[in-house]
């Protein structure tokens, strides 16, 4: 049986990851593939002890932020209803942020190249097929959030924002994964064609 493919999806707060990645899900059922939905911070211990340090209730340093999400990354790929799992069931991953998120914030606030070898090298942590990176300006991005009204996490101010944006790009050519970075500006739909664009590529 063909392996699923590992797609995740990257940006900054407020780039309208969660609608493209149930669209792609959707467009890829339509296709005969079956994909499956999945985010980190997850939704497992790991994850929960993440949100309660994200929301600013428990406080944590960088260095001990990177090594949780690290953790709740090797969860993500080794549960029994995990990355490996499921891309061994012939089914497609789409995870809601990945390793760059973790380069990009963490990587900015203690040690690149730490948080880059215990992510990239961990054998317990595989590299995406592609990694899809929803680009948007912080003040459009920040505009979307306000317009959510929902409570700002510790990361969801313009100058971080515009900083981790930054980062993400410096990432992405420092490494060597295959990486779409796309026009997050315009209509849902329209957005949505620029992502089944590139993930027509490694189909
Ligand atoms: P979440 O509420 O899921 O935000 P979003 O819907 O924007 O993805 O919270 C994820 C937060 O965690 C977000 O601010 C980015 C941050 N994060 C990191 O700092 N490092 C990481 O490795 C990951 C996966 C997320």
């Amino acid at each position: 049986m063909e392996r699923g493919r590992l797609i995740v999806f990257e940006g900054i707060d407020g780039c309208g990851k969660s609608t493209q990645i149930q669209l792609l899900a959707n467009w890829l059922e339509t296709r005969g593939r079956r994909a499956r939905v999945t985010a980190e911070p997850t939704d497992k211990d790991t994850g929960k002890m993440l949100r309660e340090a994200l929301s600013g209730r428990v406080k944590r340093t960088p260095f001990e932020m990177a090594a949780m999400f690290v953790l709740d990354r090797i969860v993500h790929n080794t549960a029994e209803d995990g990355i490996e799992a499921t891309l061994r069931k012939g089914e497609d991953m789409l995870s809601d942020r990945y390793y760059y998120s973790s380069l990009a914030y963490q990587g900015s606030l203690c040690d690149f190249h730490w948080v880059k070898d215990m992510n990239v090298n961990c054998p317990a942590i595989r590299h995406p097929d592609l990694c899809i990176f929803l680009d948007i300006p912080p003040k459009e991005a920040l505009a979307r959030i306000g317009r959510r009204g929902e409570a700002k996490e510790i990361y969801e101010k313009e100058e971080t924002l515009t900083l981790f944006r930054d980062t993400f790009l410096r990432v992405f050519e420092s490494i060597g994964d295959r990486v779409a970075i796309i026009d997050a500006t315009g209509t849902p739909e329209e957005v949505a064609e620029r992502v089944r664009a590139a993930v027509k590529t490694i189909l």
